[in-house]
């Protein structure tokens, strides 16, 4: 059991993270003790770093196994600044109480603009001439390039990063409609269509924003390219598997789709020193990115602040919320109390036991909420300010405990 009020917390920040996280972190007004390594230590080392650490900042090339949180007990709370989390076993996270956080919609802007960028130069066959030029090719035409203004873009999937999209090109005097499996609320002058298929006769420009899942898998393919108006074109910033690449060849080579913009892959090289290999390599109709559509200065900086903010709440206050692996809880902090934070395994009666323990030392419970999630429970408890501190211990002896923090 801890207790967070005294000594400053202990917090690793690996892989170079943002500096303006160790300036959240010092903002929260709590004693902090920030350090900091700009690599990505082996799991040997890591265990040994992690030493009296609370919180570790990560980005994508730190693997936090089994066995590092097994060797960690210290460790309160994970925060992967950046979107993955993949290189978190969050199960394992899950059942040493440990919480992972990242940072989802940092990047929603960067991609957006990277979009709008796309779809000017997809019209203006900008990114061709470019390479014509690099060739040494000059050729000054007119011929299929348009305005953008006028022209409908079509939006699928209208959740963070779509309306964002819809608001940028309405700018630019263009018509957006949109696509949602859910019934959304309009931005702008947008219009949901009643289905995919509306959307797709319609739109000059198809953007996907759509997360990858069973439903949206190839969800554009050789079907839909027919559906599309001839002469359109197509944008892919969201996810490789979306869109069925051999049916983007075939739709190119006979010319339904005038050209294509693409910053994701159903395959993508894990590094720089592995090759690109795509079925679209070489159509200069095509403009290709890798996968660098939220890939700016700023949503590096905003990850620092949203992650760090985020592990400072949930340590110094309890608040879950967009925590990956833990259930999501949030209590106002109303001072003049003791806060604890209980995991612990969801079996029947814990919340009555914690209660009665609570009750049994004559101390009122002022506020508490409670939720459940995978196998876990996650409880916040204000309890009178009077309360012993030795209750920590009594809860944590409980066989349902995980973990137990007294906070303030
Ligand atoms: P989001 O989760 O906020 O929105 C996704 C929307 O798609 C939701 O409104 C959801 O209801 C809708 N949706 C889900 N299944 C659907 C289906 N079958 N048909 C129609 N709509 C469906 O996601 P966000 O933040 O807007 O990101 C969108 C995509 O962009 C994600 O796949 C994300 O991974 C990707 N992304 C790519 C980046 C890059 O560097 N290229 C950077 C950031 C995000």
């Amino acid at each position: 059991m801890s207790s967070e009020s005294q000594e400053a917390t202990k917090i690793l920040l690996l892989e170079n993270i943002h500096a303006v996280a160790s300036d959240t972190f010092n903002a929260a007004g709590k004693p902090r003790d920030i350090a900091t390594f700009p690599g990505s230590p082996s799991e040997e080392q890591l265990v040994e770093m992690l030493r009296g650490v609370k919180i570790l900042g990560i980005r994508s090339k730190t693997n936090i196994t089994e066995g590092v949180l097994r060797a960690a007990p210290d460790l309160v709370a994970v925060g992967c600044f950046c979107i993955g989390t993949d290189q978190v076993d969050l199960e394992a996270a899950r059942r040493h109480g440990v919480a992972v956080f990242n940072a989802p919609f940092s990047n929603t802007r960067s991609v957006a603009e990277l979009a709008l960028a796309e779809i000017i130069m997809l019209a203006r066959k900008a990114a061709q001439r470019s390479m014509e030029l690099h060739r040494g090719k000059w050729e000054k035409s007119a011929k299929g390039c348009v305005e953008v203004r006028r022209k409908t873009l079509g939006v699928v999937g209208y959740g963070h990063i779509g309306p964002q999209i819809g608001l940028l090109a309405e700018a630019l005097g263009m018509k957006v409609v949109f696509h949602d499996i859910v019934k959304k609320l309009a931005l702008g002058n947008a219009r949901q269509t009643v289905d995919l298929d509306e959307l797709l006769k319609e739109a000059d420009f198809v953007t996907m924003h759509v997360p990858d899942t069973p439903l949206t898998r190839k969800m554009i393919g050789a079907e839909q390219f027919a559906l599309m108006k001839p002469g359109s074109f197509l944008l892919n910033l969201s996810r490789g598997a979306v869109v069925d690449i051999p049916a983007l060849r075939d739709a190119l080579e006979s010319g339904q789709i005038a050209g294509a913009a693409l910053d994701v892959y159903p395959q993508e090289p894990a590094s720089g020193k592995d090759p690109f290999e795509s079925e679209v390599r070489g159509f200069e109709n095509v403009i290709l990115t890798p996968h660098i559509g939220g890939s700016t200065e700023e949503a590096q900086y905003n990850i620092g602040i949203e992650v760090a903010e985020s592990l400072s709440y949930f340590f110094d206050e309890g608040t879950s919320i967009g925590c990956v692996n833990l259930p999501e809880a949030q209590l106002p902090v109303s001072g003049d109390s003791v806060r604890i934070i209980n995991i612990h395994k969801d079996m029947p009666g814990v919340l009555s036991r914690i209660n009665g323990l609570i009750a049994s030392l004559h101390v009122n419970i002022k506020a508490q909420t409670y939720h459940t999630r995978d196998g876990v429970g996650y409880l916040i408890m204000d309890a009178e300010k009077g309360l012993s501190r030795d209750i920590g211990a009594e809860i944590e002896a409980l066989d349902s405990n995980i973990r137990t923090r007294l906070l303030f």
